[in-house]
């Protein structure tokens, strides 16, 4: 297995920690390499049912090493909670799990200041998950970022977060917000740092002699490639790099050591938040999915937008990203479905054929999809554990994917639990 990268390939939530799940049982590491506590995973595994945002999928297997990356940032209430939730279901973690000090903190003002900008955006706005994450990250690239390093020394915390706290507040004063009090913000992660600083120690070294030895590693992206802040929807993205070349930065691990990159799709379309979604379904059969998928955030619980699988942007992120193989999730959320369309191309308006790559998010909200259609296999897949146990039209499906995206689907998933998880033969 060496060093694989999972990635979302669409707009995040494929079901990317039931994979990171399923390839962490063999790996010595597990490690999140961006974004904060904006994402969301669902993972079923032996001890249950988790819902993590934060720490990375590894966490259930007690040989494996949990890090968290520099180019995370970190809640830490959020980390809190999640590390009290892994105790009470009696997995012991603290010893395994490695926070960069290098990580940025979320502060209190983050969400605030994010939600001023949202207002001030109106029907303009991204529609975030409110976790404060374009701001943090803004503080990171302009010098202003208080990072977990500065919470060791309490005479460094609080010089920074006087000046910050000047330069938010007058901020917030500004649009009528009541004002952040310095001494409740700085005891406040003070007494939250306490709790955690045990597990903040740089995996630098850790990661280096793994790779090194040849080790299992698995590197965990978070959202997808579509919301990457260059290469994504942008502004309808997220902050930070969700791409495989992001794990390299985001860890402090040489591009040259990552030997496979998972693209996680579902086999069908969703998004959260505004912004283009050609293959979109506002009717009917969008509401089915919905239901049969149960599309709906696992960080804001807001209904997620369904439409059909668009070939050409997974072709475009498997591209993106060097997809070496496509896990295709939620087989089954289209079982019930007579006719199946599949997202080809895109055609602006001009009538001439065009990439998603060609245009920005406006360019790409003119765009009508092109479809072709494919027969539904209208019987249950959910029980289904091998290749041979799936209908020979649900067979079609994930080759016609295989085919348009053209790179391999080594997987088929059909289900939330771990052998709900078919590996597809080479063609
Ligand atoms: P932010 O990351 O909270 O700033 O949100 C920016 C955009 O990314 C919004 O459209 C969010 O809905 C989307 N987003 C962020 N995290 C996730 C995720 O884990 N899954 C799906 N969408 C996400």
């Amino acid at each position: 297995m060496s060093v694989t990268v999972v990635i979302g390939a669409q707009w995040g939530d494929e079901a990317k920690g039931k994979f990171v799940d399923l390839f962490s049982q063999q790996a010595e590491l597990t490690a999140r390499f961006n974004g904060g506590d904006n994402a969301g995973h669902t993972v079923v595994n032996p001890y249950g049912t988790f819902k993590l945002r934060l720490t990375p999928n590894g966490f259930a297997n007690p040989a494996t090493a949990c890090i968290i990356g520099p180019g995370v940032v970190v809640n830490l209430a959020t980390l809190l909670s999640e590390m009290e939730t892994i105790r009470q279901a009696g997995i012991a973690l603290d010893e395994r799990l490695w926070v960069s000090p290098r990580c940025h903190v979320v502060m209190p003002y983050h969400p605030r200041i994010e939600a001023i900008y949202e207002r001030a955006k109106g029907k303009a706005s991204t529609g975030t998950t409110g976790r404060g994450m374009g701001p943090v990250y803004a503080d990171k690239v302009s010098y202003n970022g208080i990072r977990l390093a500065d919470l060791f020394d309490e005479g460094a915390f609080a010089a920074r977060l006087r000046i910050q706290l000047e330069l938010k507040n007058a901020l917030l004063r500004a649009y009528n917000e009541d004002a952040l009090d310095f001494l409740s913000v700085y005891e406040e992660k003070l007494a939250q740092f306490a709790r955690l600083r045990h597990v903040v120690r740089e995996p630098f070294g850790l990661l280096q002699a793994a790779l090194r030895r040849g080790a299992p590693i698995v590197l965990e992206g978070a959202q997808g490639a579509l919301l990457d802040n260059d290469w994504g929807t942008y502004p309808f993205c997220t902050a930070s790099t969700t791409l495989a070349g992001g794990a390299a930065a985001g860890l402090g691990i040489a591009p040259r050591w990552i030997d496979q990159v998972v693209g996680v799709a579902k086999a069908y379309t969703t998004r959260v938040g505004a912004g283009p979604m050609p293959t979109e379904l506002n009717d009917a059969t969008g509401e089915a999915i919905r239901q049969a998928g149960a599309e709906f955030g696992t960080v804001t619980g807001r209904p997620r937008r369904c439409g059909w699988f668009d070939a050409d942007l997974v072709r475009f992120t498997a591209a993106l990203n060097g997809c070496t193989a496509l896990a295709l999730t939620k087989l089954d959320v289209l079982d019930g479905l007579p006719r199946l369309k599949v997202g080809v191309g895109y055609c602006p308006g001009d009538g001439s054929p065009a990439r998603y790559w060609q245009g920005d998010a406006r360019w790409l909200a003119g765009c009508q999809p092109e479809y072709i259609e494919l027969d539904g296999w209208q019987q249950s897949t959910s029980h289904a554990r091998a290749w041979r146990d799936l209908p020979r039209l649900a067979q079609a499906y994930v080759r016609k994917v295989e085919e348009l995206v053209e790179v391999p689907v080594g997987w088929v998933s059909v289900g939330p639990d771990r052998d709900a998880t078919i590996p597809v033969p080479p063609l």
